[in-house]
């Protein structure tokens, strides 16, 4: 083997390259500062990168994966398994899922909640991939975005539709306020007039009956009053609750009642007592508070008998609890059942409609691990939620 200028080479100088052939001190040089270039690459990212052993043991993390979950070096965490990040707010199912998916060589991709050091949550999408040697899995590696700053957009989001759903319960509070007042000012009128001379012995039994309706009317305006107090708690949105798929329907109409059976509008609602799921309160009223307005808002300048609303709650045969809402407002055509969906997309005038409603409702039936669709036909609109169902609590 000769060099370039005809020299004769040792043997191991005349070693194949891809590029050329190159004396191997310039190979190795080449082969040291890719390397180099490599693990820099790797350290400096700016996505949390880590490389795992078979069993899941971290073998490398970079600058990125300790900045996020803050740790100040590399010792920390190598030869540790994922288990010290992961966090209880994310289900067993979801890495049950993960290590099913990889583990039979697949990529996983999916959002989670990790746990840094200091406890704090870290919302990350990762994507995990196997990585193979002769069709023998030896390691993972593991990519993770930083969702800070969407989670961030994400409860803002929420913040806002409750806000806007407080301004219609402001709305729908005159009405439901106005109807028991009249009529307990009625009854106290009535009430007073007998009382003003001495009372006919024929005068007790209505008397009786106007001070149990001046009850029932301070009781309702009681109850409209403490759940718009309840609504406007500010509410966690990683704690979820037991909830009462009974009590949210019928809570859900409580500032709408009157708005509904003023234009005509039966309210039917067929939900057992013993249906329940876990969640956040005020985001699942939210929903049917949505779904609720937009009947009403179909209804309007329709004059047809028969108007209704229907809401229905059974556990279905997969063990899901499903929710029925149906009315008769016109159904939806066709072309704009494709977009109900979408953010922005509405119907209405003005003022009248954001275009939101269906679209956070999708957001948060899926935060819920659950899924809502529509469909309609002879001017019916059917809406099915199916959420996964929980258990009675023992207290509340
Ligand atoms: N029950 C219904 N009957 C007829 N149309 C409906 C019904 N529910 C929703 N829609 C249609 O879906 C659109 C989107 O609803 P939504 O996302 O709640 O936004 P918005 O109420 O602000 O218009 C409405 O504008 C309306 O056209
Ligand atoms: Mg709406």
């Amino acid at each position: 083997m000769k060099s370039e200028n005809g020299t004769a080479l040792p043997e191991w100088q005349g070693l194949e390259h891809s590029d050329n052939r190159l004396p191997l001190p310039v190979v190795l040089q080449n082969l040291e500062a890719r390397k180099t270039m490599l693990q820099d690459a790797f350290t400096q990212a700016d996505y949390a990168i880590n490389i795992t052993d078979p069993a899941g043991r971290l073998l490398r993390v970079n600058h990125a994966y300790l900045k996020l979950y803050k740790y100040d070096s590399e010792d920390e965490v190598l030869g540790q398994t994922q288990k010290i990040i992961r966090s209880p707010l994310t289900p067993d199912s979801l890495y049950k899922d993960m290590w099913q998916t990889i583990s039979t060589g697949h990529s996983w991709r999916g959002d989670l909640i990790n746990r840094a050091r200091d406890g704090s949550d870290v919302h990350i999408h990762l994507t995990i991939s196997p990585i193979r040697r002769e069709n023998e899995i030896v390691g993972y590696m593991g990519f993770s975005l930083d969702r800070a700053q969407q989670v961030m957009l994400e409860r803002q989001l929420l913040h806002a539709n409750k806000l806007m759903v407080l301004g219609t319960l402001g709305a729908g509070l005159a009405h439901e306020l106005n109807n028991p007042l009249a009529s307990i000012l009625l009854d106290a009128e009535y009430l007073k007039e007998i009382l003003s001379h001495p009372v006919n012995p024929t005068d007790q039994k209505p008397a009786l009956e106007a001070a149990e309706s001046v009850i029932q009317g301070v009781e309702r305006m009681r109850r409209v009053l403490k759940h718009l107090l309840q609504y406007s708690k500010k509410d966690l949105p990683t704690e979820a609750t037991s909830i009462s798929i009974k009590e949210l329907a019928e809570d859900s109409f409580l500032f709408l009642e009157r708005q509904l059976v003023n234009r005509g509008i039966q309210l039917d609602l067929q939900i057992p007592e013993d249906l329940w799921v876990k969640g956040i309160r005020t985001q699942l009223e939210s929903i049917l508070h949505n779904l609720i307005t937009n009947t009403r808002d179909a209804f309007a300048n329709r004059e047809e008998e028969g108007k209704y609303i229907l809401i229905s709650g059974k556990r279905n045969e997969r063990g899901l609890v499903e929710i029925l809402f149906e009315d008769n407002a016109g159904g939806i055509s066709p072309e704009n059942m494709e977009k109900i969906f979408d953010p922005f997309f509405t119907t209405k005038d003005g003022q009248m409609g954001t275009g939101l409603g269906l679209s956070i409702s999708r957001k948060i039936v899926a935060d819920h691990g659950g899924t809502i669709q529509c469909e309609s036909k002879n001017s019916r609109t059917r809406f099915t939620i199916l959420l996964p169902g929980s258990n009675r609590p023992d207290f509340r």
